[in-house]
């Protein structure tokens, strides 16, 4: 596999985007105190930005899932890291680099909202509708994507890529003719 020519969403793109959502999410919990709980590795490039253009008192957070690869039909996943700070009460926003399947997502969501917080939000720098099993819906979108393999400004291909200030698609190589 190898990077598209041009990138699929160029820097400055996102940069503009990120200032939007972020404008968006101050307006939308202004008086709140936000917890902001990134999702790592993933968006932990697009939270960086997000959070520093945010006109709230926020505090930053993380979670780290982990998926079984071989069971991918029972989305089981497995919480590695959860935030320090109690969520029960709060303003909480989760940010994800992106929705594809939504198990994630889901998992997430459902574990955060045990805990009762005052209101929960999912933010996704990118969404691939085309690509849901389960039914699961953020409440801000950074670009709604087609069905294809992204790479960059957070996002890998077996851990390579994420530190591209651009977001790419990756293309298949050409077959190479053996004789
Ligand atoms: P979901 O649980 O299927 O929604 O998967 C979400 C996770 O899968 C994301 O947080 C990414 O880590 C990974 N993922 C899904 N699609 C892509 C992609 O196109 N590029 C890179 N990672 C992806
Ligand atoms: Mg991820």
């Amino acid at each position: 596999m190898h990077l598209s020519e041009k990138p699929l969403i160029p820097e400055a793109v996102i940069q503009e985007r990120v200032n939007e959502l972020a404008k968006e999410v101050s307006h939308d919990f202004a008086g709140h105190d936000l917890l902001v709980v990134s999702v790592l590795k993933g968006a932990m490039i697009f939270a960086a930005d997000f959070v520093r253009r945010l006109d709230l008192k926020a505090k930053l957070e993380f979670a780290r899932v982990k998926s079984y690869v071989g069971t991918e039909s029972s989305g089981k996943l497995d919480f590695m890291h959860l935030p320090e700070e109690p969520i029960t009460g709060k303003y909480v926003l989760l940010v994800e680099d992106i929705l594809d399947t939504g198990r994630t997502a889901a998992a997430l969501r459902a574990h955060f909202e045990a805990e009762q917080p005052a209101r929960l939000a999912f933010c996704t720098l990118l969404d691939k509708p085309a690509t849901r099993v389960v039914p699961v819906t953020a409440e801000y979108v950074g670009f709604s994507v087609e069905d294809r393999f992204v790479v960059g400004y957070g996002l890998d291909c077996d851990e390579h890529y994420r530190h591209l200030p651009d977001i790419w698609t990756l293309e298949p190589d050409e077959e190479t003719p053996s004789n």
